[in-house]
């Protein structure tokens, strides 16, 4: 019998396979970054060839690293950065244009059009505000505006997918019989999913303009046949189930195994994501977060979820290293942070993608205020790591109006999660301790899980339950004074980067 579950996590920055045992433990991974390509101020796209290549390599290495054969892989689940939007030719496998990213703001003025026309409609029937952020808008810009793609729309020539999809119909055959399909959660990602019916809504279609012949089929996140299996070709050469595909931060909830409504995560990666499991029952917001998809396993009823996605926090550190040059690597941040006592009175807040939850404002712009001869790079990476944790509080408070509970422990995970001192400030932001896991990599995992229990590899939940256990809790420090005044000081910071593009 097979004793591990592959998992690919195909994010915004890189793409990663890693395998788990039964406990849930990891046995090999390996990681590959893609290149960010930014045509124009606003813009953002991947390689969509790329992205196919990375997972390839990462698949062949972590397999060999972990000096294992596909045939002890007992399935495969598939993760992926949301809302990237891949447009390509089923019959040749060539993508029609690049990757456009869930950050990209170019479709600004299709989410200004459908908020006016449309803006009620479209958060009733999806549970999300008109914005650039989701894949409607994006498909329908390339529709639009690359030549002949909404021809070849019309001649079966041209279907769309997340990268969940892509790399999907890729592993399973690609031109030769791949399988078109993405998950619940994806679906709900892309302003066309009516959140009741789990199934494409063709009022909103038509608003969009989209042909319903480009899009996947929508399955549950795990299912023992709906996503097929590899092909017996690059990269494993052995037909392994692939049984679980579920977005990177519902993957993440349910790698944090909150199963139980009012159970909720929040992820640190290139943005950060809290999502709160509801359970069965669509919680509408009313204070700027997302009605979306946790899972759906099986045959079992969909779980939903409130979320508030923030666009900018770990790139925030990334644009410090890469832009302004003040580090050389995104894990000096914390030692260049410690070297400033506090933030000595100044805010950053990186609204490079506009501002996401709880705002969702695409006219803000990143702004740093309160500065004085007195402040250097110190200040400005203490207060990077700060704008990070803020930001997480906003979409905390407005979890707590939206759910009439405030959250007593927050669970985090993710790649930032390994700088004390920014979880030390998030305890402090909040006011309530902070709680890693052993295992922080919970998109990976949570993909595996699901891919798992579709098989019987995991029985239940319960199971995957008992595979948790903390490895780390950040207590608060700051008094209540010290709290309410750094985040006033944040709420007018904010306001400043309000109002800035017309
Ligand atoms: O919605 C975007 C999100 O899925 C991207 O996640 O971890 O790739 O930044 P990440």
């Amino acid at each position: 019998m097979p004793e591990f579950v592959g998992a690919v996590d195909q994010g915004t920055t890189s793409t990663r396979f890693m395998i788990f045992d039964h406990d849930g433990n990891e046995v090999a991974r390996h990681q590959l970054e893609h290149e960010q390509i930014f045509p124009r101020s606003g813009w953002v796209e991947h390689d969509p060839v790329e992205i196919w290549e990375r997972t390839n390599s990462t698949m062949q290495n972590a397999v060999r690293q972990g000096a294992l054969s596909a045939a002890d892989l007992a399935a495969i689940g598939i993760t992926n950065q949301r809302e990237t939007t891949v447009i390509w030719d089923p019959h040749t496998g060539q993508p029609h244009y690049n990757a456009i990213v869930w950050q990209d703001t170019r479709t600004d003025s299709i989410a200004a059009a459908l908020e006016r026309e449309h803006g009620e409609l479209i958060r009733r029937k999806t549970g999300l505000p008109p914005a650039t952020y989701f894949s409607g808008g994006k498909i329908k810009w390339i529709l639009e505006n690359v030549d002949g793609v909404r021809q070849a729309a019309e001649n079966g020539r041209a279907v769309f997918g997340n990268t969940d999809a892509w790399v999907l119909w890729n592993l399973t055959g690609g031109p030769n019989g791949g399988i078109h399909a993405t998950d619940v959660t994806n679906a709900s990602r892309t302003m066309l999913m009516n959140l009741e019916t789990l199934d494409w809504d063709d009022e909103l279609l038509d608003i969009f303009g989209i042909p319903r012949a480009m899009l996947p089929a929508i399955n549950p996140s795990s299912h023992p046949e709906a996503f097929g299996t590899t092909r017996t070709t690059r990269p494993l050469r052995t037909a392994v189930p692939i049984t679980g595909v579920l977005g990177d931060q519902q993957a993440a909830t349910v790698g944090q195994v909150c199963f139980r409504p009012g159970e909720a995560k929040n992820t640190y990666g290139t943005g950060n994501f809290l999502v709160l499991n509801t359970g069965t029952e669509i919680v509408r917001s009313r204070s700027g977060l997302l009605t979306t998809l946790a899972y759906q396993f099986g045959d079992e009823p969909a779980v939903y979820a409130l979320e508030g996605s923030i666009a900018v926090t770990g790139s925030a550190v990334q644009w410090l290293r890469d832009q302004m040059h003040i580090i050389s690597s995104s894990s000096e941040v914390e030692a260049l942070a410690r070297q400033a006592q506090d933030n000595g009175g100044i805010y950053f807040v990186p609204a490079f993608s506009g501002l996401f939850a709880p705002y969702w404002r695409s006219d803000a712009r990143g702004a740093i205020v309160g500065l004085a001869r007195f402040h250097t790079n110190a200040h400005l990476a203490r207060a990077t790591l700060e704008a990070i944790c803020y930001q997480s509080r906003d979409v905390a408070e407005a979890m707590a109006q939206d759910s009439g509970v405030a959250l007593d422990v927050l669970r985090v995970d993710g790649g930032v999660t390994a700088n004390d001192l920014c979880m030390q400030i998030q305890a402090d932001v909040l006011g309530v301790p902070v709680s890693r896991p052993v295992v922080a990599e919970t998109t990976a995992l949570g993909a595996a899980y699901a891919a798992g229990l579709a098989t019987g590899f995991w029985q239940n939940t319960d199971e995957l339950r008992s595979h948790w256990h903390e490895s780390k809790r950040w207590e608060p420090q700051w008094s209540d004074e010290e709290r309410e005044k750094g985040y006033a000081g944040w709420k007018k910071a904010v306001e400043r980067s309000l109002d800035w593009v017309d």
